[in-house]
């Protein structure tokens, strides 16, 4: 079996899409002075006290006093020192740039003007570890911000979102905890899922219908978590810190011409956000199950296929795996060649359970951005409003395909007539949302009420 592997993360059946071990809470003591000006940024720290970003100008003082760490970084062997390392750097750069950006929003409710330029204090050392890990050097999801930047409370409770706490944090309140904790909460059932990934990616294999439910049911597992959200963050306070997840590419209001890295680059570069389309959950479902076959040809495409440029190499890798094995031997291709209908049934729960996920996370993007903000740009630079129903119409299509194999069979495992029933309701909310959101000044509770009457309300 391949090895997908860099030290810090191992994509496979223990690990899943998480941290071999638990990262690092802490840096070395060699970078004190750096622990030290993270420990004092957050908006509110960990005391309750206010921290560097509640004042104007504060953390960007602070950081020009940061030592230059170039040459301790440059020897760095250790994956979890790696990580943590670019972890804090990220966060102080974001900090560092969007800081004016965060002020100007609380004083006008726009997002104002970004910091062009990081100091080269900042800027080397970042540069030098996002090269040893061979990743842009801008917060990211995997090693930063989400999966490389959780400590349990209490060792023996486990995953629950509310178990989980950052190791570096913006604005240091619940609701920024709880949204991005209860991504590494989603991933605890990842191992089950690359397992299944993998089990169905090889072939010629007799377990296809045990990985099949195993994949479904643990896709399912994951949708009853991710609805957490609405109670693990509220929606009215996700503005207290996407600005500093916003990235320097597509955010031109507040980025306009990049970023200049000083002394390292004399020309400005530019990066996606961080973003929850860099986590692996989807794009493997997708993958695996063929919906990937049916995205449509247009920008968020190219955007989702240029985000696994922001994955680790080892994810990628997987990617490109899975990607090629699922092309090779198309799986609703080997389950009609066999005839296999008790296969098919799962896949379509496969597809049921991406549905779920999709359709709520459209919820979330109603409330917890349109709801809140008229900037139209989500953190990785998309214009959110459009671009996201368009991949619940590839799983809508997908779905489609499938049933026609199916429809011809009896099945006692399926009943046909509710299924019909429920995907025309599916097809219809779809396409009355798209019909409210078509409008420029359109009612983010309207798509929000439409749900609610048509029976997928998330929460
Ligand atoms: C309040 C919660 C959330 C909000 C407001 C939100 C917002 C967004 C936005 C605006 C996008 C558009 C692309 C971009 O520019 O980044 C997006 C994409 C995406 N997000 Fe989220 N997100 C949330 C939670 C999550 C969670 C919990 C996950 C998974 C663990 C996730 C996974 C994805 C994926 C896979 C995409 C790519 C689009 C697709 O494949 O359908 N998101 N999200």
């Amino acid at each position: 079996m391949k090895n997908f592997s860099d030290g810090f993360f191992s994509v496979d059946a223990n690990s899943g899409f998480l941290p071999i071990e638990e990262p690092l809470r802490k840096l070395p003591d060699t970078y004190a002075e750096l622990q030290s000006l993270l420990d004092e940024m957050p908006v509110v720290k960990d005391d309750g006290s206010p921290g560097l970003l509640a004042t104007e100008r504060a953390l960007e003082q602070a950081t020009e006093r940061l030592p230059n760490f170039l040459n301790q970084v440059k020897k760095e062997k250790d994956p979890r020192v790696k990580a943590a390392l670019f972890r804090g750097y990220s966060f102080l750069a974001s900090a560092y740039t969007l800081s004016p950006a965060h002020h100007t929003y609380l004083k006008t409710g726009k997002y104002g003007l970004a910091n062009k330029k990081i100091p080269p204090t900042l800027a080397q050392p970042f540069v030098v570890i996002a090269e040893a890990l061979e990743v842009f050097p801008w917060l990211d999801y995997h090693y930063a911000y989400s999966l490389g930047n959780f400590y349990k409370k209490e060792e023996t409770k486990g995953w629950d979102w509310s178990n989980l706490s950052m190791a570096v944090k913006f604005s240091g309140m619940p609701d920024e905890q709880g949204f991005i904790m209860l991504h590494v909460d989603i991933n605890q059932y990842s191992p089950n899922l690359v397992k299944a990934a993998l089990g169905l990616a090889d072939y010629p294999t007799d377990e296809i219908n045990a990985n099949l439910e195993l994949f479904g049911t643990t896709l399912q597992k994951m949708n009853e978590r991710r609805r957490l959200m609405w109670e693990a963050s509220r929606w009215k306070h996700y503005n207290d810190f996407r600005v500093f997840i916003m990235g320097t590419k597509g955010n031109v209001d507040i980025f306009p011409e990049g970023l200049i890295y000083e002394g390292v680059w004399d020309t400005p570069h530019t990066y996606r956000g961080q973003t929850g389309a860099q986590d692996n959950i989807i794009p493997t479902a997708d993958i695996i199950s063929g919906v990937i076959n049916y995205y449509p040809k247009n920008q968020l495409t190219n955007y989702l296929l240029d985000l696994r440029t922001y994955r680790p190499k080892c994810v990628q890798s997987f990617f490109h795996f899975i990607s090629k094995k699922m092309d090779q031997h198309p799986l609703l291709k080997r389950l009609v060649d066999s005839n296999n209908l008790e296969g098919m049934v799962h896949l379509m729960k496969v597809f049921e359970e991406i549905y779920l996920f999709r359709n709520g996370h459209w919820q979330f993007v109603q409330k917890y951005i349109m709801q809140n903000t008229a900037y139209p740009k989500a953190t990785g630079g998309t214009p959110i409003t459009s671009w996201i129903p368009n991949q619940i119409k590839a799983v809508l299509r997908a779905m489609k395909v499938l049933f026609d194999k199916m429809k011809d069979h009896q099945n006692p495992n399926w009943n046909q007539s509710e299924w019909l029933e429920s995907y025309n309701k599916k097809v219809q909310l779809l396409n009355k949302q798209l019909k409210i959101v078509s409008i420029e000044a359109f009612d983010p509770e309207a798509v929000f009420d439409l749900n609610e009457k048509m029976g997928y309300q998330d929460f």
